[in-house]
């Protein structure tokens, strides 16, 4: 399997936990990144000659915000260049507060099929104490207009003042159209350099404990609802898994197109760099846009592979992993098991944390990348 991401870095306002590639007040830019991101996805169809991609997916910074003809110009030049399944999942991230009855017609003509909308919360207050540019009625319009489609939906779990009934009021309205297949549930990173990084430090934030049992409620609440947990933050109703993070999880590869993007091909792991100017200058000249580029073989690939299977319910399938490398995952990682024995479930075919554990996985997972 593999697939395409496109970032769009381009936002109407920027909220106060963000640390993404994504910028406010640079949309005058918009044309001219475009004009380039056609030109480096044209450029790098050689290189993946004779692949096929099975998912497209649209991220940002706010894929909605920009104007939808650059989003339609994007996937002609993609199927114009690259072989794309024709059953392929086509995800475009919305921020309810830029979507439009009139853009989503062009996103349909452009053939894009699944939406990830971003919630974070269904209370006011809350949105406008971390800079969202919507309210909870853009939501709910945002749902009538994608009805029909299959959806997925972020929620925030940790951001200031929220308790469990906020979260439960959130899930609530994310899951109030049965169009919303997958919900995506991430526990607030105070990220170096933003607003939310002051709040930690004053100690404004919930800890780290109340995190948790606000995650452990949350998770059964889902269930309740019929939403299964199949990662530590993503959550779907029965085959209606994400595609394409699912490829990121089984270390299939991927190309990434634009600002701050990543690739995973041939097993070399690259990076285009998060400044728009420096990327447009980059490809104008014909100069490639990457600034970082990792060979991932051998025991790192063994490690990497452990790493992302381990996060997930499936676990690492113990075939799938001697097709892989010729070796086998319970000798390789022999040392890791033994030690963190009673937080596996081992069986002939698989090896995956136990769902309590999943959500302090990094504290295992260390012994198996150490
Ligand atoms: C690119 S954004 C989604 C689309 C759109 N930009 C929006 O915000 O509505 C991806 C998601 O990452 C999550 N996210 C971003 N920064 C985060 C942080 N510091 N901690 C936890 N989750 C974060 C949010 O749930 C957000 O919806
Ligand atoms: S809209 Fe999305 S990408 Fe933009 S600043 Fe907010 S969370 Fe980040």
């Amino acid at each position: 399997m593999a697939g395409i991401y496109v970032h769009i870095p381009f936002c109407k306002q920027k909220c106060t936990y963000c640390d993404f590639a994504s910028y406010p007040n640079e949309i005058g830019k918009q044309e001219a990144y475009f004009a380039c991101l056609y030109k480096e996805i044209k450029s790098k169809s050689e290189l993946l000659k004779g692949k096929t991609f099975q998912t497209i997916y649209f991220g940002g910074g706010t894929p909605s915000f920009v104007e939808p003809k650059y989003i339609y110009g994007a996937l002609k030049q993609i199927y114009s260049c690259y072989k794309i399944d024709k059953n392929a999942e086509i995800t475009l991230e919305v921020n309810p507060g830029t979507l439009t009855k009139e853009k989503l017609k062009v996103y349909k003509n452009a053939g894009i099929n699944r939406f990830s909308i971003g919630l974070q919360s269904a209370c006011n207050q809350t949105l406008a104490s971390i800079n969202r540019c919507h309210t909870d009625f853009e939501f709910k319009k945002a749902l009538e207009y994608l009805d029909g489609y299959n959806l997925s939906v972020d929620v925030m779990i940790g951001l200031p003042e929220e308790t469990l009934s906020h979260v439960k009021n959130t899930i609530d309205l994310a899951t109030s159209s049965n169009s919303v297949k997958h919900i995506s549930l991430y526990a607030l990173k105070a990220e170096e350099g933003t607003p939310m990084f002051s709040k930690y430090l004053n100690g404004e934030l919930l800890s780290d404990d109340e995190v948790a049992d606000i995650y452990e409620e949350s998770v059964k609440y889902l269930k309740q609802k019929g939403f299964n947990r199949y990662e530590v933050s993503n959550f779907s109703k029965e085959g209606y898994f994400s595609k394409h993070n699912l490829n990121y999880w089984q270390r299939g590869e991927y190309i990434g197109f634009g600002v701050g993007a990543s690739s995973f091909i041939d097993n070399r792991r690259f990076t285009n760099t998060e400044s728009i100017d420096e990327y447009v200058s980059a490809v104008l000249r014909n100069r490639s846009p990457e600034v970082f580029s990792e060979q991932v073989d051998g025991e790192d690939a063994k490690k990497e592979y452990a790493m992302l299977a381990l996060r997930t319910e499936f676990g690492v399938s113990l075939l799938s992993y001697e097709l892989s490398f010729g070796s086998n995952f319970l000798v390789d990682f022999a040392n890791a098991i033994k030690k963190n024995r009673k937080y596996l479930d081992i069986t002939e075919k698989n090896i995956k944390i136990k769902s309590e554990y999943l959500y302090v996985q990094n504290s295992i997972l260390v012994d198996f990348i150490g």
